[in-house]
């Protein structure tokens, strides 16, 4: 891993055409319902990023056999269901790895330690811990349920869970443990959030049960499923697109390209507020791949957006990308403001604070609320963004693409401390910027 920093250095228009990684939600739930399912998983496109890579390896350690065979072209050999590691599950950086594992894991007699970085470590646990003990798994860890700790599993009883947060992590723990719990489990949804898991349950053969009650999602998955080895190809991840994407609507003269991003419409938030901003971004080539649409993307550098108020019951949609929208938004006119996205704060960093303070050492007005922030756009007094940054990202990876894409746009350049997090969602993320004509080098 890289210790130096990185530094983003303003330049001329970036061009071109790319691919984004594979999608990480849909990648980690490949090789956890490949490794519970019976038979053979096949899996293209698959996001080889280091939190990916844990769950791969945690797969191998519950007992399926999982071998990559080309570049994001893996197979797993499911067992039908999980035996007891002998060893710790550490899930590295990763939450949705720790949190959809737990939930599968919680089904079957075992017991299990699971760990992560220091940045897992620190990670609320206790969401998807509730449910699951209710369901009847036990676990003893640290306070509020922190990493490391120890989850056993088995003789699972069924639930009907409302969601207290808009969590897909939460949700799909719940319906994993479910798979083998007497009498199924209900999730309900009061803000609906992505469905992948849903939709890769579907393809393995459950049977998945939802129904729109008043605009409230309830998600039913009956006892007795069987899960069957399929193919899953894995679309583009819309988080990972955005990256380039901005900086195509925020350096001058710039037109880019992102071919194969999935367009689910519980994942392109940010797209839609984008637009709404003015932002030249044109979806085009529309299609079906594997259940899920995808599509390409160009972004066209865009002068003139406005900033917007985001509708807060958009946050689900486009969690993981306030990030980027803020360093949007401050090339806009006007603040843009954004609310109810108080999940922020427990990510893999808190994503509020450090977004706002990685603006503001690059010279950007932005008001923090403990669940909102406001960015003002500093094309209202008429001047452009000064960047000039020193960035603390806490090895967040979204914190350091998004400030490395703010030092392409502004005046001065822009460095992050820790960049091989970035590796953990987007592998290879400095080299795409580079083809494009960025100019992004160690610090
Ligand atoms: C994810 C759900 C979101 C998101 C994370 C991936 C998933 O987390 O932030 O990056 O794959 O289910 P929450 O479910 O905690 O909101």
């Amino acid at each position: 891993m890289t210790t130096a920093g990185l530094k983003s250095t303003p330049g001329g228009a970036l061009r071109g055409t790319v691919r984004a990684p594979g999608d990480k939600s849909i990648s980690h739930r490949s090789m956890i319902l490949g490794a519970l399912a019976t038979g053979t998983t096949t899996v293209e496109g698959l996001l080889e990023g280091a939190d990916v890579l844990a769950t791969a390896q945690a797969m191998r350690s519950f007992g399926a056999r999982v071998e990559q065979e080309g570049v994001g072209r893996w197979r797993i050999e499911g067992q039908g269901g999980f035996v007891e590691p002998s060893d710790v599950v550490d899930c590295g950086n990763a939450g949705t790895g720790v949190r959809l594992i737990m939930g599968a894991a919680a089904g079957f007699p075992l017991c299990a330690t699971f760990t992560g970085d220091n940045s897992l470590r620190g990670r609320p646990m206790g969401r998807v811990l509730d449910p699951l003990a209710r369901m009847g798994a036990t676990w003893l860890g640290r306070d509020k349920g922190r990493l490391p700790l120890t989850l056993k599993g088995g003789n699972l009883r069924g639930l009907n869970y409302t969601l207290p947060m808009a969590s897909a992590q939460v949700k799909s723990a719940v319906l994993l443990a479910g798979l083998h719990a007497e009498g199924g489990v209900e999730v309900i949804e009061p803000e609906a959030t992505r469905d992948h898991t849903e939709r890769m349950l579907r393809a393995f053969g459950a049977e998945v049960i939802v129904e729109d009650k008043d605009g409230v999602r309830h998600i039913r998955l009956p006892a007795g499923q069987k899960l069957t080895g399929t193919h899953v190809a894995v679309p583009g991840d819309p988080s990972s697109a955005a990256f380039p994407l901005v900086a195509g609507l925020i350096v001058p003269g710039s037109e880019v390209t992102v071919e194969g991003v999935m367009l689910n419409e519980l994942r392109t938030g940010l797209f839609t507020t984008l637009q709404e901003m003015g932002a030249d971004l044109v979806i085009s080539n529309v299609r079906e791949s594997s259940g899920e649409q995808v599509g390409d993307i160009t972004a066209r550098y865009s002068p003139d957006m406005k900033g917007v108020v985001v509708p807060p019951e958009r946050a689900p949609a486009m969690i993981d990308e306030y990030p980027i929208l803020a360093v949007a938004a401050a090339f806009a006119e006007g603040p843009t403001v954004m609310r109810g996205i108080g999940e922020m704060r427990v990510k893999e960093s808190d994503r509020i604070a450090l977004t706002a303070a990685g603006l503001k050492a690059c010279g950007v007005t932005v008001e923090e609320e403990p669940e909102g922030m406001t960015v003002v756009g500093t094309k209202r007094a008429n001047h452009p963004v000064r960047g000039g940054g020193k960035v603390v990202t806490h090895g967040d990876h979204r914190i350091a693409m998004s400030h490395l894409i703010l030092g392409m746009a502004a005046q001065e350049p822009v460095e992050i401390d820790e960049p091989g997090m970035i590796a953990t969602s987007f592998p290879g993320f400095a080299d795409l910027m580079r083809g494009l004509g960025g100019s992004i080098a160690e610090a």
